[in-house]
């Protein structure tokens, strides 16, 4: 007990010394703000709220006359330098720009897509990837970086998928809070620091049809619930900004959404940052249909509490009219500027506004690319491995390394990737190539498709030829990186082009063969998957895909990566996730009536059916949370503590992990609980909680969790936070399926 109470406390110490020192920063810039607020025009005023794209025609011109805050996509040093010359000695007050770039999973040492990164379900490691990318990124004079993205969703169509942490709201709350402190350093001043952007606020990832920039319409508990605990988490993070988000929210665009800005995130949360609208969604509301013309779109956009406007230019064109027609006021327009001048004083910009490049370490640096590399490593999930095909026996004197993204160096670093170059990747194909030299192994290459879009298999008799002279086929399909990112949606998330075709030919021969799939999001392949010994799913990688991928092929390290997403067996279950609710009449092996199982002419009953597809049935591919390692792990006794807290207690569970392989490995220990009924129907499990952890073999460990009540509740019928009393079960096992149900009662 005395360990919960000193952890506790050390946990709101830290809160309180972040808030005050970040409260008290504040404050000693309030006087500067307001002395520069009392000597700028309204115009320069309005110019603060404005952001231009890097190549904006007149971009010199306004920075000059101070009718620019931000420039975003300038990325070359000495283009920065200029620009931020010209408004530090060029404009009348002097006031730096803030410059932005999206730097979504690294800046020139490209890091796993930020899917992939949730599965290493290892946040110190995420936070030590986002520094990197914060520094390299700082290096070049981006002080402001348009990440984590944070948008849950249970839609592996949507091509941004491959840019969140997955179908869980505490992992893309634990993994962007690693983000935002990566980013953002023990100090925003620290010139190697950039501002987190959390985005996009909200509801982004519940696109209908999984089509980017659709409608999102969203029950108001799955809002409170699902949607926005990863932002509170984040912003008491310290998140310095966040971005709204293009969709509309049950009819209301995000961008002008007043109760979800104003009332929730500032009055409620008490958020002082900067909040940024995202491309052109400010004039979008228009399009939208929520708006007559881009007037009454500034309108909506700065009574929401919008700071500043990327892209569009109604503000620039409509907000002077408005503070003179008095339905803006200039106190409005003065909130938002001192908003974000007091990023830029926290940035250190006005005492240092170029940054001390030369001080910076060297992009692309051997700890970057090493961090980049366990990164990808531990993102890694193995899906199958049978009769221990993996890791590779040195046995094997002939390998045949086949499929379009062995040798990709563009489309293994995956979407969003503005400033990575695929000159930078090692692909899979050199480094087994490399490590095949020096252990005296044959390699084969076929790239069998020119793309993995491509119909056509290329060679096809000598492809089946060397895989039959071959001791094992290595396997590298999945998608290119243009298919995954942003308005890169998909209706048919299966292995595309001529891929299962080529697998089933290969498979013909009758070798081992594994597959190594990287993807932007999941996709489907049940169809081939008995023709597969092993199968790991590696996202897109990165710039260490192949150093990484070659260390867990050849057993130099385990796989521990764990499924932050659930995988469908084929698109029409989507939405397929594994909190979902009970409903009244569950779907069971014994009630699934298999569509080729019925009779003819069968009567139509109302009796004994349950929720399902007579196809496919109600079980996903493969659950959240699963992975399995080259080595074995026997979780044991497990004990909850204190079986009948009340609510603010801490639940205290403890579980034995031992490591009952022959591999040293890293399992993920994961608790979930379920609350048996309430005032709401609840899901039937939810994740509170997990450890990773590495032990070599014939070594076990005590893990202990520690589960603040609080965190156990949902919003009521009548929106209120509740953590009702009554009886919970809980689990501790290594995916969302395992673990033997044990029981806790929560009492008034
Ligand atoms: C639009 C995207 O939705 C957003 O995430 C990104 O930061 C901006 N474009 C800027 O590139």
């Amino acid at each position: 007990m005395n360990k919960i109470i000193s952890v506790l406390l050390l946990a709101v110490l830290a809160f309180c010394l972040v808030g005050c020192e970040s409260n008290q920063q504040s404050k000693s810039f309030d006087k500067q703000i307001d002395k520069l607020l009392k000597q700028m025009t309204i115009e320069e005023k309005i110019g603060q709220l404005i952001q231009k794209n890097g190549d904006h025609s007149n971009l010199d011109e306004l920075i000059r006359e101070g009718r620019i805050g931000s420039v975003l996509n300038q990325v070359d040093p000495i283009q920065v330098t200029r620009i931020q010359k010209i408004a530090v000695e060029e404009s009348r007050l002097g006031i730096p720009l803030l410059i932005g770039r999206d730097v979504i999973h690294g800046f020139r040492t490209i890091l796993p897509i930020p899917l992939g990164q949730a599965a290493t379900w290892n946040p110190d490691l995420v936070e030590q990837g986002a520094r990197v990318a914060a520094t390299e990124a700082a290096s070049q004079g981006v002080r402001w970086g348009f990440a984590p993205m944070i948008d849950v969703t249970r839609d592996p169509r949507w091509g941004r998928i491959a840019e969140g942490f997955g179908e869980d709201h505490l992992l893309n709350g634990l993994f962007g809070s690693a983000v935002v402190r990566g980013f953002q350093g023990d100090s925003l001043s620290d010139p190697s620091s950039i501002a987190a952007c959390v985005k996009h606020f909200a509801a982004y990832g519940w696109a209908e049809g999984g089509r980017d920039y659709n409608t999102a319409n969203i029950s108001e508990n799955d809002l409170y619930d699902i949607i926005l605990p990863p932002f509170k988490m984040t912003i008491d993070a310290g998140a310095a900004s966040i971005m709204t988000a293009f969709n509309e929210i049950n009819g209301v665009p995000a961008t002008g959404h007043f109760p979800l800005l104003n009332t929730l995130l500032r009055d409620q949360w008490g958020f002082n940052g900067v909040v940024l609208s995202d491309w052109e969604s400010v004039s979008q509301m228009q399009v939208h249909g929520y708006t007559p013309n881009a007037k009454e779109s500034a309108y909506k956009a700065i009574q929401a509490t919008v700071d500043m406007e990327m892209a569009s230019t109604t503000f620039e064109e409509n907000l002077m009219a408005l503070i003179e027609e008095g339905r803006v006021t200039e106190k409005q327009i003065d909130d938002a500027v001192r908003r974000i001048l007091t990023l830029k004083f926290k940035l250190g910009l006005f005492d240092n506004p170029y940054g001390h490049t030369a001080e910076f370490p060297q992009l692309l640096n051997d700890n970057h690319l090493d961090v980049a590399k366990r990164l990808a490593q531990e993102s890694v999930v193995m899906l199958k491995n049978v009769n221990g095909v993996l890791p590779v026996s040195s046995s094997v004197k002939r390998i045949a390394v086949i499929g379009p993204l062995a040798e990709a160096p563009h489309d293994q670093l995956g979407t969003w990737i503005f400033d990575g170059k695929k000159e930078d990747a090692i692909t899979p194909l050199q480094s087994i190539r490399e490590y095949a030299k020096g252990k005296g192994i044959e390699i084969i290459y076929h790239r069998g498709l020119e793309l993995s879009r491509s119909l056509e298999i290329l060679n096809k008799n000598t492809l089946l030829n060397d895989v039959k002279r071959s001791d094992l086929v290595l396997l590298f399909i999945g998608e290119e990186s243009i298919l995954s990112g942003e308005s890169h949606c998909l209706a048919d998330i299966s292995l595309l082009g001529g891929q299962i075709e080529m697998l089933k030919l290969v498979a013909t021969a009758g070798k081992p063969v594994v597959a190594t799939i990287l993807a932007g999001r999941p996709v489907t392949f049940e169809v081939v998957e008995p023709s597969l010994d092993a199968i790991l799913y590696a996202w897109h990688p990165g710039t260490m895909a192949g150093p990484a991928l070659t260390d867990i092929l050849f057993g130099v390290v385990s796989p521990s990566g764990k499924l932050p997403v659930t995988f469908p067996r084929h698109v029409g279950q989507i939405p397929i996730y594994y909190n979902h609710k009970m409903t009244g009449k569950p779907a069971s092996d014994e009630t699934w009536e298999r569509l080729h199982d019925i009779p003819a002419e069968a009567p139509q009953l109302s009796i004994g059916n349950t929720s399902h597809y007579l196809d496919y049935g109600f079980e996903p591919m493969y659950s959240f949370g699963f992975g399995l390692s080259y080595t074995q792990f026997e979780i044991s006794s497990v004990k909850i503590h204190n079986t009948e807290p009340k609510v603010g207690d801490t639940l205290m569970v403890t579980a034995q992990i031992k490591n009952v392989g022959q591999f040293e490995g890293a399992e993920v220990v994961q608790v979930y609980t379920r609350q048996l009924f309430g005032s709401r129907t609840r899901p039937v499990k939810e994740l509170r909680d997990f450890k990773k952890i590495t032990l070599k073999p014939g070594q076990s460990e005590e893990l202990v969790f520690l589960i603040d009540t609080h965190s156990l509740g949902f919003h009521n019928p009548d929106m209120k936070y509740v953590v009702e009393s009554g009886n919970y079960y809980l689990w501790v096992g290594n995916s969302s399926r395992s673990g033997e149900k044990m029981e806790f009662q929560i009492v008034n």
